[in-house]
């Protein structure tokens, strides 16, 4: 993955450029590079390594000019060195680029038999070369659609021209593309992680779109070469700014926000056009890896639950999972071969951070699933994977944990599909079947009424028990924590086979029990289990997804849920559970955003 970043402005951008690509590090960071258009020539400075040393370059030679473009690499064609760090320019054009072109071999032998000549190793280099002699007879806009029209493969460009000082050129095809607006100034980035900083008005380009971006207008044009308009996002990306608009509280607006930040965490890591998901910048070579261990806190830690149960059907690894603040003082097995990965909304939890430290001391290999790339946990990862859910002000998470799951089940196909432990074409139907996640959750959280009219039911009660086999397991727990956090109810989630080994004892007449049942290969046995609280008097709400057939006549409250991939039961049965604390809480009269005794981020041991 890398990062890119153009910017048109009425003043000098070098120090702009850079500050952009310090944010996009997260993205890769093997080198880094600029292109300005500087007194009418292309001025290209750039490394290999962090972008300090970038920086450093431009304090002793600077890079004037109010037009230019910016690149951090992970390698993916070429090794980390000057020439193959980006952009990549001849005399007339300079280009950055995220992506893979993956017919650049066949293209680079036509175009060296033509005599062209190459510098680089990379893919980039053959959209330059291409580029240079496209525009020797066509302006910049039909000299690029041309271009993008022998490539296969994904990219999003950033381009510049040094006949033309006035705009940057920007493409997308499966790469992530964002535009960002100001006074006197426009910016091209991979994403508003890059921009926030200089503008919170934010458009996101589609694949097979290109805009032309000058300091005072952008202008945008779909594959049939139509302007089209985008729509204005604005983005409240710092927390004062962040508000409930027409919502009670933050937590309900950040349970009905999730369609929309699944898709556009799907956005960000798959790539629709060559049906890939876009993970370059791991610490080790998925083959390689000899164990997966999953640490994090609370809800995170449950997110960590699931994944191991997708892991363990994608792939043939060992999985183990950790509670942060168990695994920091366990007597640990370490091995390099081995992949950390620490998740972390916050990314500032002390215990997490203190667990990712103790391996970093260790020089072992490190991932962070996070909702804030600047964080700690972010910062002192070898690997950064946000869940872009945008800033989460509830201290119950909700967003974060869905944002965590997708990108742990994206993580987990990946890792499948590389290793050869999942095959390509269930991998590719897997994919294909995410693009409904987001409307799997729309049409669950359609369920809101009955919910409140079970949590009006239960609300007085002094106690519930949450039951779920496999995938099911982790997300009972998470929905008995939902309660206990929210409403102060003692709520407990557990493996809906262990009830007959003790916990059965709790059940009496009336004691709520919330029974997880998708239709997977536990369904029967989960039922018999249900049957056995039932036989004690348990009041239990079924979630489950059979079409409405009525399971028993002595359940008191049966919902049926969406189907879906049987893999994706956990987003789905989620939602009943956050929206059944919320309500369950409102009732109670208690502080929604802002639990008693908590903290959106525990920052202490
Ligand atoms: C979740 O609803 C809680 N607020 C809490 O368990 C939280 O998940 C935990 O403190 C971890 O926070 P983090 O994800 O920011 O590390």
């Amino acid at each position: 993955m890398c990062g890119i970043i153009g910017i048109a402005s009425n003043k000098s951008v070098s120090v702009n450029i850079i500050n952009a690509l310090k944010k996009l590090e997260y993205r890769g960071y093997d080198s880094a590079g600029l292109a300005t258009i500087n007194k009418g020539r292309i001025d290209e400075k750039k490394c290999p390594g962090r972008v300090e040393k970038l920086e450093k370059i431009l304090f002793q030679n600077p890079s004037e000019g109010n037009l230019g473009i910016g690149h951090v690499r992970w390698a993916t064609h070429g090794v980390p060195n000057e020439a193959n760090a980006h952009p990549h320019s001849t005399e007339i054009v300079s280009v950055v680029h995220n992506g893979i072109i993956e017919n650049s071999s066949e293209l680079k032998k036509i175009l060296e038999k033509e005599g062209k000549t190459f510098k680089s190793q990379t893919d980039t280099e053959v959209i330059t070369v291409l580029l240079t002699e496209k525009l020797q007879n066509a302006e910049p806009l039909e000299a690029v659609f041309k271009t993008l029209g022998l490539l296969k493969g994904s990219f999003a460009l950033g381009i510049i021209f040094k006949n033309y000082k006035d705009f940057v050129i920007g493409a997308r095809r499966g790469s992530p593309l964002a535009v960002g607006y100001s006074n006197d100034e426009n910016y091209l980035g991979s994403d508003s992680y890059a921009l926030k900083s200089m503008t919170n008005k934010i458009s996101y380009l589609d694949d097979g779109d290109v805009c032309i971006l000058s300091k005072d207008e952008v202008k945008f044009y779909n594959s049939n070469k139509d302007k089209i308009n985008k729509e204005i996002f604005t983005l409240s990306e710092n927390k004062s700014e962040v508000n409930k608009g027409n919502y009670k509280n933050f937590m309900i607006k950040e349970i009905f926000e999730q369609p929309i930040t699944l898709k556009t965490c799907l956005k960000e890591y798959i790539d629709k056009i060559r049906e890939e998901i876009n993970f370059y910048n791991l610490p080790i070579e998925p083959k390689k890896i000899k164990k997966i261990v999953l640490i994090g806190c609370g809800t995170a830690y449950h997110s960590c639950l699931v994944t191991k149960y997708w892991l363990e059907e994608f792939t043939n690894l060992v999985i183990e999972t950790d509670i942060a603040s168990e695994f920091r003082y366990r007597n640990n097995r370490f091995d390099k071969n081995n992949l950390y990965i620490f998740v972390s909304q916050s990314g500032e939890t002390a215990d997490t951070f203190a667990a990712l430290d103790l391996c970093k001391k260790e020089n072992l290999k490190t991932c962070s699933v996070v909702n804030v790339v600047e964080s700690s946990i972010a910062r002192q990862s070898d690997c950064v994977l946000p869940i872009h859910a945008g800033p989460e002000i509830g201290v119950a998470s909700t967003k974060a944990f869905l944002g965590q799951m997708l990108v742990l089940y994206l993580f987990s196909l990946k890792i499948g599909e590389v290793r050869g432990d999942l095959d390509n074409k269930k991998y590719k139907k897997l994919i294909s079947n995410l693009k409904n996640l987001p409307q799997l959750i729309k049409e669950t959280l359609k369920e809101e009424q009955k919910i409140q009219f079970i949590a009006k039911d239960i609300h007085n009660s002094k106690g519930s028990m949450f039951l779920g086999r496999g995938s099911s397991y982790p997300i009972a727990m998470e929905g008995a924590l939902k309660l206990k956090e929210l409403s102060y109810l003692h709520a407990e989630g557990y493996p809906a086979g262990e009830m007959k080994h003790g916990p059965l004892a709790l059940i009496e007449d009336g004691l709520p029990v919330v029974v997880i049942a998708p239709k997977d290969k536990y369904f029967e046995k989960t039922l018999s289990n249900m049957q056995e609280v039932i036989a004690r008097g348990g009041k239990v709400l079924l979630l489950t997804n059979s079409d409405g057939k009525v399971i028993s006549e002595n359940i008191r409250f049966q919902i049926d849920l969406p189907s879906s991939d049987l893999s994706l039961t956990p987003f789905i049965f989620t939602i009943p559970l956050q929206l059944l604390s919320y309500h369950v809480a409102l009732f109670k009269k208690c502080d929604i955003d802002k639990p008693r005794n908590l903290a959106k981020s525990v920052t202490v041991e």
